[in-house]
């Protein structure tokens, strides 16, 4: 308590649900203190329904059959005679046993206020002194991102942004594909097909064509075949011109994702590729073999896990080459050593699923993650683009540079309806931020895991659950505030208190309160549409408080507090958008 760098400012402050939750608890646990089952009930969760109140907690239910009681009666033990919190207004007890909790409005109008006051929104510090390795992006050299990649950058980068808010040390690891076989048919490619102007304005489209023309090219001439592999060999040989091409290859790639992640307002503090890890690789299947795990099979080295369903991973193939598993393993070996993570986490698409298992299991059984270290896959599903929607489409791939133009010039066009006068310029650079914001929300509001189909009239709606709906809501409100300020110069609307007189004010001010709880939440189960529900909800009540009451015309003294509640609105939605990498105009 007395640590000399806690001054009250920086005291945490806990979650309302917490502090709700530990008191019913250790009621709980006092009215039963024989039950074992009693001791962990007692979770406060948000209320389903606000009209029975704030939160609620349903624990009662399932002691029912352990106490021997019907759960109304044992939710009236837990709850009678006790002293509430002082934050508490009112508590009931409903239907079949449900403990409904409704909070001082004076306790909702001091934390949303504290939200906005504290640089930290009040968001709990629980990765403080902790870190995560999060693996994302990832793309491969010589190809350009396809829509699985944009979807890990995106991804990965709000969940890497969440959790910096909970005070994780966070090292985004973009572990690029700069390895493998696909070397030596690049080579070949890019001695016999390779156009210089081409490689100098689309370097990793260049590549993949060459790539491309290579790779058919091997499949029905032999001879060619044969030199591809003997150029893979003199690389993984060192051989000097090779391994320059290969480096020059890497550099090129690395040109082009970076215009993307400078576009995409994405930094990754590690570029480690699978290159990084090569020299580490016989040593790791000779580990697994010295532990027992590796077995000849047909002249590869594998692991079965076919007890555990997981069939076998391949750690060395018959031609004596690593494979992305052995990889993977080292790179987890490496991760673990170096920064003691409390978790590593991967995020791509869907497709990789078993992989993943594979080698997080084979890690485990080797020693190389300890149990300290948990591995995570998140993955999503694949997006889909109605046909036609996406003039460059070409076969399944789309190419992120195409949709992140195409995204400002439409965002565009609506802007140059919307506000002919503004100067080129400043229409383009709102045009990037609506363009990309739009595209970042169409994929960060939906569950990852559903299968989401892409539309251009959704993402760029003003209306819905969209980011410039968003953005405008954010818009909307600084102009409330620049209006007060210019009716009324001399008072300052955030030095009053907030009266919470109208329900729509509570609510409002409630949500504002919930807004640290969303943000760990969607943290710590990797789902960023968490947050962007709760961001969408927050501007729709905004929506009805804005339509329902009057603002600038109000008495003296609501009219601050609703003026106020405007900033701290303008301040969490602003906040809570950065986290999902949106920008948010003064002006749209
Ligand atoms: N480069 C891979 C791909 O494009 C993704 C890598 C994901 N990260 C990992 N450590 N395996 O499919």
């Amino acid at each position: 308590m007395n640590s000399p760098s806690a001054s009250p400012e920086s005291l945490p402050v806990p979650l309302v649900e917490d502090l709700l939750t530990d008191w019913l608890r250790a009621r709980f646990a006092q009215t039963f203190p024989d039950c074992p089952d009693a001791a962990s009930a007692g979770r406060v969760l948000p209320s389903a329904n606000p009209e029975f109140g704030d939160f609620q907690c349903n624990d009662a239910m399932g002691l029912a059959k352990a106490l021997r009681l019907p759960p109304r009666a044992i939710a009236e033990k837990v709850v009678t005679g006790a002293a509430l919190p002082g934050v508490v207004a009112r508590l009931e007890i409903a239907g079949p046993g449900f403990i409904n909790i409704a909070l001082e409005p004076a306790f909702v109008s001091e934390r949303a206020a504290a939200v906005a006051a504290d640089p930290r929104s009040c968001i709990p510090q629980t990765g403080a002194g902790r870190t995560v390795v999060l693996d994302y992006s990832s793309p491969n050299v010589a190809k350009p991102m396809h829509i699985g990649h944009i979807r890990s950058t995106i991804i990965g980068a709000a969940i890497d942004q969440l959790h910096r808010a909970l005070g994780y040390r966070v090292l985004a690891d973009n572990h690029i594909g700069d390895w493998g076989t696909q070397f030596g048919i690049i080579i070949m490619g890019y001695r016999h097909f390779a156009d210089p102007a081409k490689l100098a304005e689309a370097p990793a489209s260049e590549l993949e064509r060459v790539y491309v023309l290579s790779y058919k090219r091997a499949k029905d001439d032999e001879a060619w075949m044969d030199q591809c592999r003997a150029e893979l060999v003199k690389l993984q040989q060192g051989d000097s011109e090779n391994r320059a091409l290969w480096k020059e290859f890497i550099r090129l790639s690395l040109v082009e994702f970076e215009r993307v992640y400078a576009r995409l307002g994405v930094r990754f503090d590690l570029v480690r590729g699978e290159s990084f890890y090569q020299d580490a690789l016989a040593g790791v299947v000779g580990r697994l073999e010295a532990a027992g795990l590796a077995k000849e099979s047909e002249g590869a080295t594998i692991v079965d896990l076919s007890a555990e369903d997981l069939g076998v991973c391949i750690v060395r193939k018959r031609d004596g080459g690593f494979n992305y598993a052995t990889t993977d393993i080292a790179t987890v070996d490496s991760r673990v050593t170096e920064f003691a993570p409390e978790k590593i986490v991967y995020i791509t698409d869907e497709r990789q699923q078993l992989h993943f298992k594979q080698f997080f299991s084979v890690c485990r059984k080797l020693g190389v993650a300890p149990d300290s270290t948990a591995l995570v896959h998140v993955w999503f599903g694949l997006m889909r683009l109605p046909e036609g929607t996406f003039s460059t489409r070409e076969g399944n791939v789309i190419k992120l540079e195409a949709l992140l133009d195409e995204a400002e010039a439409r965002a565009l066009a609506i802007i140059r309806e919307s506000r002919p006068d503004l100067p080129e310029s400043d229409a383009r650079a709102l045009a990037a931020q609506i363009g990309i914001g739009a595209v970042k929300y169409a994929d960060l509001s939906q569950d990852p895991r559903t299968l989401i189909t892409f539309t251009w009239e959704k993402a760029l709606a003003l209306e819905g659950n969209s980011g410039p709906y968003l953005q405008y809501a954010y818009a909307r409100i600084s102009s409330v505030r620049a209006k007060y300020r210019e009716q009324f110069p001399d008072t300052d609307p955030d030095a009053h208190p907030l009266v919470l007189g109208d329900p729509v004010e509570r609510a409002l001010a409630l949500k504002l309160a919930m807004f640290p709880a969303v943000v760990q939440k969607a943290a710590l189960a990797y789902r960023p549409c968490l947050l962007a529900d709760y961001l969408y909800d927050l501007a729709q009540t905004y929506s009805s408080f804005y339509q329902r009451l009057p603002f600038l015309k109000a008495e003296a003294g609501v009219r601050e507090s609703r003026v106020r509640l405007c900033g701290i609105v303008a301040e969490v939605l602003g906040r809570g958008l950065s986290l999902l990498g949106i920008n948010t105009p003064e002006r749209i």
